[in-house]
């Protein structure tokens, strides 16, 4: 049954939004390579971080209060070298399908194959076999390409490697490699992307160094997780965040949110647009910057987004596009053609959404051109079982003429299972 989003009056009033999907990840990996027991607070309950808490459990983890109950769950690691051997169902998740093999890579004795739902096997991880093997890792997987894919542990050697596109999962992978590699290893990124996989790595002992546009880590001795807070997602926020600007009459306060600069591209890209939208940085929360930002109807003009800007704003990307269609003017998106490798083809199915509630959309090979039109007419849209074109359909829906009806609203579900009762909250 396809969800109705009916144009609405404004939005307002504050919540949190759900923790941190890329940083829940992490928090569930590096605790089960760690010794003894390590505590998450506000881990993510979403189908992407369960499929992570599924795999760690195969490898031998134990889990303990992941049944939402309690505000935190309890881990106890394996070890640097100590998962077991097991099939690993990843689900929708790219970040567990990338991050995962760089630390089973060099695990001499066991083998694991990675394989998950029909999205993943589309999902590229070649950027991932090709320098995990120059490490020493024995790796298979489909036309040299795609999932399912198969580890066999081997000992692993350090490299310098430099990222031909910028990419938080490939660094983090061959940080993770780094751990169990002779030597050290360093990757050097083209462009910088979201680093919580170095902060957290660090606090949890390892001896991780930044230095012009590179990080290089060593096999530290052991990993001591320790206790990880997770901040709100800002990927999650952005979807309120951009509907309070542009449904009339709006004012929404979103608390507890991880402001990480590696992560607030969007920040910067709606500010030239002439949002108003106010930050407050209250503190850290788990080595990482977190607040609240507040986000109010706003007029809004074109922009121009390129270069370092994307990866620092990648999963926004889609939410510039909506808010392009209410601007004054043509907004250009380009250097993004990694849009086409996230859960759908995101250039193409951004395109398809907001086309279908009538915008004018031109895609390109790395972008695209928006037409700001002064709003959305409404209309039907498939989600394409992508979590954020549904999510960027319901706020086009609300914002537009005459509503938008959203087939595969469910897949929400993989990052902000709450998402329409959060939305409902803030209608009043
Ligand atoms: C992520 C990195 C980004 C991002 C994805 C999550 C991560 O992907 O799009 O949603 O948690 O490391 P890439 O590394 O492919 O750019």
């Amino acid at each position: 049954m396809p969800s109705r989003f009916e144009p609405a009056g404004p939005l307002r009033g504050a919540l949190r939004p759900p923790s941190d999907k890329s940083i829940s990840h992490r928090a569930a990996l590096i605790a089960a390579m760690s010794e003894g027991e390590s505590s998450v607070e506000d881990f993510l309950d979403s189908a992407d971080t369960r499929s992570t808490l599924a795999a760690v459990e195969a490898l031998g983890a134990r889990i303990d209060g992941a049944d939402g109950v309690a505000p935190e769950i309890r881990i106890t690691g394996v070890g640097l070298q100590g998962a077991d051997s097991a099939a690993i169902d990843v689900g929708n998740a790219g970040t567990l399908l990338r991050l995962l093999p760089g630390w089973l890579a060099g695990q001499p004795g066991g083998t694991w194959e990675l394989d998950g739902d029909d999205s993943i096997r589309r999902r590229p991880v070649d950027r991932i076999v090709e320098p995990l093997r120059r490490m020493g890792a024995s790796l298979s997987c489909r036309e040299d390409r795609l999932p399912p894919l198969g580890v066999e542990g081997a000992p692993l050697t350090g490299i310098s490697y430099e990222l031909p596109v910028a990419s938080a999962q490939v660094k983090s992978c061959l940080l993770f490699a780094g751990l169990l590699a002779e030597g050290e290893t360093r990757v050097v990124e083209p462009l910088p992307s979201r680093d919580h996989s170095e902060r957290m790595l660090s606090a949890a002992g390892a001896e991780v160094r930044r230095r012009d546009g590179a990080v290089a880590i060593a096999a530290p001795e052991r990993l001591e997780a320790g206790r990880i807070a997770v901040p709100a997602d800002f990927s999650s926020a952005a979807f309120f965040l951009v509907g309070a600007l542009l449904v009339p009459g709006s004012d929404v306060t979103l608390t507890g949110v991880g402001l990480n600069p590696t992560r607030t591209g969007l920040l910067d890209v709606l500010e030239r647009m002439g949002a108003d939208v106010e930050i407050a940085v209250e503190g850290d929360l788990g080595g990482e910057p977190a607040g609240t930002v507040r986000a109010r109807a706003s007029e809004l003009r074109a922009t121009e987004v390129a270069g370092a800007e994307v990866p620092l704003a990648i999963d926004e990307l889609p939410l510039v596009a909506l808010a392009a269609c209410f601007a004054e003017g043509t907004t250009t998106i380009t250097d993004a053609a990694e849009l086409r490798r996230k859960e759908s083809d995101r250039i193409a199915t951004v395109a398809a959404a907001l086309n279908a509630l009538g915008a004018k959309i031109e895609t390109g090979e790395d972008g695209m051109a928006i037409e700001g039109t002064g709003g959305l007419a409404g209309g039907a849209v498939d989600s394409h079982g992508d979590h954020r074109i549904a999510m960027l359909a319901a706020i086009a829906g609300l914002a537009s003429r005459d509503g938008a009806e959203v087939s595969g609203m469910d897949a929400a579900a993989v990052s902000y299972p709450g998402f329409t009762s959060d939305l409902a909250v803030l209608l009043g």
